[in-house]
């Protein structure tokens, strides 16, 4: 059985992670309507796997007999000013989730619970993987120049992701 504080902690995550979610399909929709397909097929996918995220924790909190607080999701803004910026956040975003991650491996070693900690040596890796992609498709960006007649091959490369 879950600690309250830990079934707390972790209905908390789950709803950072469908904002991650939110967040990254609203990323996409701005694509969409600036005609960069790739990045927006790109943001689609990456909000996929937040919904994903956010169901693994969800399925846990389930199997150590728990039961997951729904709140409210926070609304993403809708507008940014180029393909740049929009990576300087998701950036800035992943190193913040990271941060999460690591506030609740800390709680769930304080706590001794081993089975919590174990789930989320998945997540301790995927952020590595989160931080390390977006980094360099902003370092990409910022190669080819911010520019949207610029961003066209990195437009192609990014529409090839499955
Ligand atoms: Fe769920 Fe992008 O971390």
């Amino acid at each position: 059985m879950i600690s309250k504080t830990m079934e707390s902690a972790l209905s908390k995550q789950v709803n950072r992670e469908l904002y991650s979610a939110y967040l990254y399909l609203a990323m996409s929709s701005y694509f969409e309507s600036v005609s960069l397909k790739g990045f927006a097929k790109w943001m689609r996918i990456q909000a996929k796997e937040e919904q994903a995220h956010a169901m693994k924790i969800y399925d846990y909190v389930v199997a150590r007999g728990g039961k997951v607080a729904f709140m409210d999701i926070e609304a993403p803004k809708g507008k940014w000013a180029s393909a740049g910026k929009v990576f300087e956040e998701t950036y800035a975003h992943e190193q913040k989730v990271t941060g999460m991650i690591n506030a609740l491996v800390d709680m769930a070693k304080k706590e001794n619970d081993h089975a919590t900690f174990e789930m989320l040596q998945w997540f301790v890796k995927e952020q590595v993987e989160e931080e390390e992609h977006s980094a360099d498709i902003l370092n990409q960006i910022r190669i080819v120049g911010d520019i949207p007649g610029h961003l066209f091959w990195l437009d192609h490369q990014l529409g090839k992701r499955e």
